[in-house]
């Protein structure tokens, strides 16, 4: 197959360009496009033949079930058989927007789609790319993110060609993504809700609207992976090892570099994946090493702007897994608002390499 890509104005997409991508979804191809968040991979939720194009897309096991899109919120009940009010209140507070609550599913939601589960997971996209083209497509669109499985999400069109290119019809280019993680998940088919996945919208703004959602560890669980029934362990992962480092900011970076060192002497390719402030601290230990070329040292935004950091995040993994090193060592962020989604994701990619110091 080959595949299509159509520059879009995100502010004004074309809407002949719009109306294509979105034939094509009626179709029963495959549409990826941008979201606020990450670039997903579509296809019309309610078709099960296209439905399955995405799983062999990108190669994700059929066990770990799909997010359906909405134009708006009044298209609820296409998909939900049942909204309690609390989740009512959520969507009408964040939608459009980087939020995706779980509900008991209605029974033309195939079954593929919410991988043999009765819930169905929702969300209306605020970029107006993807309102526009689920607007024109009059269906529900079935979208994970737009990589291959295990990879890092796209949050960019480059990103979405360099792991699908010739398995996807369509794909809408409206530039780099707002806000770089993924939506935050929320499940109303327990009692009391459950935050499932950290993401665009903080916890602190959603228990600000619906107090009684609890963070899945609130419940006893400690590890952050296993937080979202299907997602798996191995998820965000890039090519390279990767080492997560916690603890103060200091003692962090004093470990870093002690072990970028150790590495480089024992002949290993070392990636420094950290925020701004760290690598200037780091830069005196490091820059020797760097220029041996032993070491790459990528930002992922600032410690003091946590917001940054998560739209930064996946394309630095790519950009640091695409040199070729062979270990990464990632500093972390505070998990306050949107750090803690970028401690989740940087978590999972460390698949449970993660440094106390
Ligand atoms: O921001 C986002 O949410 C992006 C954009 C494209 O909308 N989508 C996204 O999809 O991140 P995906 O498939 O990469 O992650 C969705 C997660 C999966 O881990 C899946 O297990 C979980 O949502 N999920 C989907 N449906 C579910 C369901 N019925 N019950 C429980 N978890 C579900
Ligand atoms: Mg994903």
């Amino acid at each position: 197959m080959i595949t299509r890509v159509l520059k879009v104005d995100s502010a004004q997409p074309d809407p002949a360009f719009i109306e294509e991508a979105a034939a094509a979804l009626r179709e029963g191809k495959l549409v990826a496009f941008p979201t606020e968040t990450v670039y997903g991979l579509g296809a019309n939720a309610l078709d099960p033949a296209a439905v399955a194009k995405i799983f062999a897309a990108k190669e994700r096991p059929a066990i770990d079930p799909l997010i359906v899109h909405l134009a708006h919120i009044g298209q609820i009940s296409m998909c939900a058989s049942h909204v309690p009010p609390a989740a009512r209140k959520l969507g009408l507070a964040f939608w459009a927007g980087p939020l995706t609550i779980i509900l008991p599913k209605k029974p033309q939601v195939p079954d593929s789609v919410t991988a043999g589960r009765p819930n169905v997971a929702l969300r209306v996209p605020a970029h107006r790319v993807a309102r526009a083209l689920m607007e024109l497509a009059g269906v529900p669109v079935a979208a994970p993110s737009a990589n291959r499985f295990s990879r890092p999400s796209p949050t960019t069109a480059a990103h979405v060609l360099a792991d699908l290119e010739g398995r996807v019809d369509v794909v809408l280019d409206g530039g780099a993504t707002d806000i770089g993680v993924e939506s935050t998940i929320i499940d109303f088919t327990v009692e009391p809700p459950v935050m499932r996945r950290p993401g665009g919208v903080t916890l602190e703004q959603i228990q600000a609207v619906v107090p009684e959602v609890v963070a899945a560890v609130q419940r006893g669980r400690t590890d952050v992976a296993q937080i979202a029934p299907g997602q798996l362990t191995r998820h965000y992962a890039p090519r390279a090892e990767l080492t997560l480092y916690q603890g103060a900011v200091e003692r962090m970076i004093e470990q870093v570099a002690a072990d970028a060192r150790t590495m480089a002497a024992q002949g290993a390719r070392v990636g420094i994946l950290a925020p701004e402030e760290d690598l200037l601290a780091l830069a005196p230990e490091v820059a020797p090493l760097a220029a041996a070329g032993r070491v790459e040292v990528q930002p992922y935004g600032s410690r003091t702007d946590p917001a940054r950091s998560a739209r930064e995040l996946f394309a630095a993994l790519r950009s640091l897994d695409g040199t070729g090193v062979t270990h990464i060592l990632a500093t972390s962020i505070n998990p306050d608002g949107l750090g803690l989604a970028v401690q989740d994701r940087l978590t999972r990619a460390a698949d449970g390499r993660v440094r106390r110091v």
